[in-house]
């Protein structure tokens, strides 16, 4: 047994991939070779997810069937919604994508569910990760007793997903503003929703456990769950007054021992998370348009700024991605939802990848409980 312990498994290297790497020398999250920021600027989220289950950039032929693909299973199966109805309305977004994730399962073959070569996963991928945006808004709805909508995937993947969030046509701007948010949740490296998936993988169960195991993940607070305390953050802050009353609430916040969600990160905890410095221009462009979005924006300036000068700590991505879902007029619990249906593409890639060549997750502890003990005084065997 390796000596040494790593709370947390801080700079533990838990795989070889080829799917992404932070690069914190150079400011730079790469996936397969690309930096994910341009990808962001230039492509739209579907040739990212092409990129990660495939391993590379689609050409035309390849978008077309993979956007048809996407199209053709963004429906979902009949029974599914029924299933979702009968849980109870408190039930959050995420638990519900969650449920919905893991019931698809029972609508696989089971052969191919049991199926772990490449071509098997990357097909079951290619159907969950349709299916995401049905199952979150859908599921929302039904939950909510509202009548659920019908995918539209002639509006693109971005454009559809948010049709079925908001029940109109969408506008092109949102849409561009979405399909960033996709790519920016799409990977990132060996989050703990991710290693949670590959850790399931490792023991050769299914794709949707794998993806399941990454949603129950994904939920805290301390990973996808802060890009919803980020806009209820901001929400608070313009009731209080907007960027004249953030100061004194993030020292408020500070003095009372709390955590500001969307800063801070385990591994870039003093740099610039790249996907914040791009989603920051995206907030600028919308204030622009909007003098409401404007006044959140000011008030993020002094947030970021009042965390740097307080605790040296820049924004991570779910900073201005809440606040920019926030201004497009997604509804705050589907956020983390949102994150998850676009994080489905990087898990898949690395249950592909941890399938194909696969090693089960095993690791060892340093015990520091009691040894040899005997019975307590009295103790009995229990009846049941
Ligand atoms: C992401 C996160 C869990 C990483 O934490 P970690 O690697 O375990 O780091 P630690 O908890 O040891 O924090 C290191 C220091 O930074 C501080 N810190 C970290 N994140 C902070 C935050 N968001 N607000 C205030 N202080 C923070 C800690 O209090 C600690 O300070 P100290 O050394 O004075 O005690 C943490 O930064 C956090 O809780 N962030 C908020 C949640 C969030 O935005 N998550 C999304 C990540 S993409």
């Amino acid at each position: 047994v390796t000596e040494g312990f790593s709370p947390g498994l801080e700079n533990v290297v838990a795989a070889r991939t080829t799917v992404s790497a932070l690069d914190l020398e150079r400011e730079r999250i790469t996936v397969r070779g690309y930096d994910l920021i341009e990808l962001a600027r230039t492509v739209h989220f579907p040739d990212v997810a092409h990129l990660l289950i495939r391993g590379h950039l689609p050409n035309l032929t390849e978008q077309a069937s993979f956007c048809g693909a996407l199209g053709t299973h963004s429906g979902l199966p009949e029974g599914v919604i029924d299933i979702l109805r009968r849980l109870p309305r408190e039930t959050s977004a995420m638990d519900t994508l969650r449920t919905g994730l893991s019931l698809l399962a029972g609508w696989e073959d089971p052969h191919v569910l049991a199926e772990h070569s490449p071509e098997a996963n990357e097909a079951k991928a290619i159907r969950l990760l349709a299916r995401g945006p049905s199952l979150t808004a859908n599921g929302w709805r039904a939950i909510h007793a509202q009548p659920t909508l019908e995918p539209n995937p002639g509006l693109g993947f971005a454009g559809s997903f948010l049709w079925l969030i908001q029940g109109r046509a969408p506008d092109p701007e949102a849409v561009s503003t979405f399909d960033r948010v996709l790519t920016c949740y799409a990977e990132h490296e060996m989050a703990a929703s991710t290693f949670a998936a590959r850790v399931v993988a490792s023991t050769m169960a299914d794709l949707y456990g794998a993806v399941v195991a990454a949603c129950a993940a994904l939920k805290g607070p301390l990973h996808g769950g802060a890009n919803e305390a980020a806009a209820r953050m901001f929400a608070e802050i313009r009731m209080r007054g907007g960027a004249a009353a953030a100061e004194a609430y993030v020292m408020e916040q500070l003095w009372q021992g709390h955590r500001i969600m969307g800063f801070g990160h385990r591994v870039y905890m003093r740099r610039p998370d790249p996907r914040a410095v791009l989603m920051k221009e995206e907030l600028d462009a919308l204030a622009e348009r909007d003098p409401e979005a404007r006044a959140h924006v000011d008030a993020y300036e002094v947030v970021a700024a009042t965390m740097e000068r307080e605790k040296g700590l820049y924004p991570n991505a779910d900073l201005p991605i809440g606040l920019a879902l926030m201004l497009i007029g997604v509804p705050v619990e589907l956020f983390t939802p949102v994150f998850m249906c676009a994080r489905i593409a990087g898990v898949a890639a690395h249950v592909i990848e941890q399938q194909a060549d696969n090693r089960l997750y095993r690791p060892r502890v340093h015990y520091v409980g009691p040894e040899d003990l005997p019975p307590p005084d009295g103790f009995a065997p229990s009846a049941c």
